[in-house]
């Protein structure tokens, strides 16, 4: 069910950073929610991508990575953000040189300086109780498929109260917006599942 890679579905997170940062440019806080993030392949790679464009205002950005799976103790895997090797072959190699710190045995952390914008927490995405509000993006990839259709109206319902006016969504590509609440967001690309905030 955790199944996941770094840079898993690239050009569709790129092109959401690239958005966000235009929304968020001048705010004190760039707020991103990872829901769903399993071990935190998506939410470090999200943060690199912010990290290789946003320059000085780095610290701007407070990601917060949630998954409900307390039983495998996702939480401490996420907040050590130590992988094997070849879990990270898929990275470019300028950016593996960049961020990732070798700690022997084939191991690599994700380096302290994207290691301290990542903020996980558990939370049951079914609880349909956001984790906070004001977000400029929210990436929802992979988890959908797994709820009912009246679920993920909900779920994405909740998406919409968490984010900020005019924020971002963006959800597996298998995952179209149910019409009952396609009011509620524009597509912002024909091609992917990349929604605004209307
Ligand atoms: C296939 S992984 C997706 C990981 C990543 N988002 C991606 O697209 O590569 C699905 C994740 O959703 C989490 N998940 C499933 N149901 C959930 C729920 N009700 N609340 C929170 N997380 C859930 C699982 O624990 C798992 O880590």
């Amino acid at each position: 069910m955790a199944f996941t890679f770094f840079f898993r579905d690239l050009p569709v997170l790129e092109y959401a950073v690239e958005e966000t940062i235009k929304l968020a440019m001048g705010r004190m806080r760039i707020k991103v929610w990872d829901a769903g993030s399993a071990l935190g392949q998506e939410p470090y790679t999200l943060t690199i991508l912010f990290a290789e464009r946003l320059g000085a205002t780095f610290n701007n950005l407070y990601l917060d990575a949630t998954d409900y799976d307390s039983e495998n103790n996702f939480g401490d895997i996420v907040k050590l953000a130590t992988y094997k090797y070849e879990e990270l072959q898929r990275i470019p190699v300028d950016i593996f040189d960049k961020y990732f710190v070798s700690q022997g045995n084939d191991l690599y952390q994700v380096c302290d300086k994207v290691r301290s914008r990542v903020f996980f927490q558990y939370h049951d995405l079914l609880s349909l109780k956001p984790i906070g509000s004001d977000y400029a993006l929210v990436v929802c990839k992979n988890v959908l498929l797994h709820f009912q259709y009246s679920e993920r109206i909900e779920v994405i319902k909740m998406y919409h109260k968490a984010l900020s006016p005019g924020g971002y969504l963006a959800l597996e590509n298998t995952q179209k917006m149910p019409t009952e609440i396609s009011h509620l967001f524009e597509q912002v690309v024909p091609d992917a599942q990349l929604y605004r905030k209307i």
